[in-house]
């Protein structure tokens, strides 16, 4: 299992195996029906098991805080501009991302994400892109986000953000 403790070592980040899923299913799913839960424990295991895409989980000892599944490439929603998704196309992409409402605004969201950039960096992605319906302004402030786009999908606004990685010398 790889892992990232955090420097104050409250909690660790780690890149979750099999043995995750069940615990991260049931953690994170209490404000969800029967059929989204299991629709949610479906996406976690599709996460740890194929090879483009991981699961990040926030673990306090066995308990779990939160997590972030992340992509080699998804798709832009059609409604982006072509122009806007022919430069995001080689970007990784972040497809979920919760903190537990008990452990929030402890700075557990943003060592996840730093988590998951570093997982994009490791595997040469160019940058990073995500769709959000109410958080542009947190990936905007702490994370040097750029809104690219704005969509309507299913009557429901999401704002696209994107980043691109500073070129290494
Ligand atoms: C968005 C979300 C993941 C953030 O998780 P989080 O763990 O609360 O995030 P952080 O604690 O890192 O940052 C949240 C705020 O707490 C602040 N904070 C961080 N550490 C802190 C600390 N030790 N004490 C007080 N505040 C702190 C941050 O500065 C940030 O402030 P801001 O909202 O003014 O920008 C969480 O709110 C969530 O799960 N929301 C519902 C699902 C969602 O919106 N997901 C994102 C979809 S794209």
């Amino acid at each position: 299992m790889k892992s990232a403790v955090c420097a104050d070592v409250k909690w660790e980040i780690v890149i979750a195996d099999e043995s995750h899923i069940e615990p991260a299913a049931a953690s994170l799913s209490g404000h969800m029906d029967d059929g989204q839960r299991r629709r949610f424990r479906d996406k976690l295991s599709r996460y740890v098991y194929k090879t483009d895409r991981d699961l990040a989980l926030a673990l306090q000892g066995s308990r779990i805080l939160g997590f972030y599944t992340v992509i080699d490439y998804d798709d832009l929603p059609p409604e982006v501009p072509a122009a806007v998704s022919n430069r995001l196309h080689d970007y990784a992409c972040g497809t979920g991302f919760l903190v537990h409402p008990d452990y929030r605004r402890q700075g557990i969201g943003m060592s996840l994400h730093q988590r998951v950039e570093r997982w994009a960096g490791e595997r040469g992605k160019p940058g990073f892109w995500l769709s959000t319906r109410r958080q542009a302004e947190w990936f905007r402030k702490h994370f040097a986000f750029d809104e690219v786009a704005r969509v309507v999908v299913k009557g429901i606004e999401r704002r696209i953000m994107a980043k691109g990685f500073a070129a290494v010398a």
